[in-house]
């Protein structure tokens, strides 16, 4: 596979960078430190196509391919890793799954918005008793005249306090299983639905992370995606493009924790030396070098497969496993590199750590994606 960038897919890398070194970098620390959600980096994003990169041209998207996503996500997460989550979602979890699912109807209504940064996305599947074990949907979805009656709660739900449009997986056939859930496009304003709590975390403190409530919630017929039934199908195949975007999310961290820690050693000294011209430390910058060009391969190669429209599922499961553990390894080197500055909030290499850690976990843990690449493997 030739991975020789074009000009478009450089020109992305190169304005991502700029912005994320421009917008984002000042208040990083900051917005993490209150929680504060970036709402006016958001905005920008959006003018700039990078909130509906993959969305075509005539939706109001910037027509522009998974690679070019790749790059950016990487650049905007090597800063700000809280708006690499926002960004992820928005793109490949929700103005993917409507663009390649949704009715052209329900893609004229929605995806100008969301692809200009007008109004923002969420994707809402994780329940209490379904995390992991996804197809054990709560939530109900009763067909009432030309609406469907929405009742239950969905948790983890990034972007959840601020978005306008919430993609919501929910059982309308509890009977049938995984068979019985379908996906529904609710927006805020319908009586119903509210945001139950914003969780506190550990990392990625500027996203917002919230449970949400679905009571008696209306919702019009036509907002269903897809059939009846079609919703389980919908949120895991969506998921297999979702977790290129998380691929990049940790490849950007564990880039900024290489950058950080070379830098750092460059200038630190002890023992009569800068600590680089210590093997000690050559060999932690090596091996995190070498981890993680295999982890952008990976997720390069997965976002190829997507372009090319071949089976990339079980390549993206790859992608997200292997680059969110070099992420974790890369946070934790840096740390171990900085010493004791390493540990304290004023160096950020102690955020590095805190955002990667979520790469393990969301769009489904390291665990799921062992299972994913092995029911490949055995089929
Ligand atoms: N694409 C399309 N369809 C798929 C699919 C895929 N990748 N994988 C499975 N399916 C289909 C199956 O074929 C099956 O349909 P049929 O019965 O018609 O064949 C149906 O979906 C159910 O699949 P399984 O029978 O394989 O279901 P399972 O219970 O064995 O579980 C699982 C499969 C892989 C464990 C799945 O539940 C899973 O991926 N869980 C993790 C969920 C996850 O990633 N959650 C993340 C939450 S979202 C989030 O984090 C977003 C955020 O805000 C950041």
């Amino acid at each position: 596979m030739n991975f020789s960038f074009n000009e478009t897919q450089l020109m992305i890398k190169e304005m991502a960078r700029k912005f994320a070194e421009e917008e984002l970098a000042p208040s990083a620390s900051e917005r993490d430190e209150k929680e504060e959600f970036p709402h006016e980096a958001v905005k920008k994003m959006g003018e700039l196509g990078l909130m509906g990169m993959m969305v075509a041209e005539k939706w109001g998207g910037a027509g522009l391919d998974t690679i070019s996503y790749v790059l950016a996500m990487e650049e905007v997460s090597k800063v700000d890793a809280s708006v690499g989550v926002i960004m992820s979602v928005n793109n490949s979890l929700v103005c993917w799954g409507i663009e390649k699912f949704g009715s052209d109807d329900q893609k004229q209504r929605y995806l100008p918005d969301l692809a200009a940064g007008r109004k923002l996305g969420a994707f809402a599947l994780s329940e209490p008793e379904a995390g992991s074990d996804a197809t054990n949907q709560r939530t109900t979805a009763t067909r009432n005249g030309d609406s469907y009656v929405l009742n239950g709660t969905k948790n983890f739900t990034t972007n959840g306090s601020n978005a306008d449009v919430v993609l919501v997986m929910a059982s309308t056939d509890r009977s049938k299983g995984a068979k019985g859930v379908s996906t529904f496009i609710v927006e805020k304003s319908f009586p119903g639905f509210s945001v139950a709590k914003k969780e506190q975390k550990l990392g990625i403190r500027s996203s917002d992370t919230v449970s949400l409530a679905f009571q008696d919630c209306r919702v019009p017929a036509a907002n269903r995606m897809g059939d009846e039934g079609f919703g389980m199908k919908f949120a895991l195949s969506t998921l297999d493009g979702g977790r290129i975007g998380i691929a990049a999310q940790a490849l950007g961290i564990a880039q900024a924790a290489l950058e950080a820690s070379v830098k750092f050693s460059k200038e630190r000294k002890a023992f009569d030396h800068t600590i680089s011209d210590f093997q000690a430390i050559q060999f932690k910058l090596a091996d995190m070098a070498t981890n993680i060009e295999a982890a952008r391969l990976l997720t390069l190669q997965a976002a190829e497969l997507k372009d090319r429209g071949e089976k990339f599922g079980h390549v993206s499961a790859m992608a997200k496993l292997f680059a969110s553990k070099v992420a974790v390894q890369s946070a934790l080197e840096a740390i171990q590199i900085h010493g004791g500055y390493g540990y304290i909030r004023e160096y950020k290499v102690e955020r590095f750590l805190r955002d990667a850690k979520i790469t393990e976990i969301y769009e489904g843990t390291s665990e799921i994606q062992h299972i994913v690449i092995a029911r490949n493997l055995l089929q």
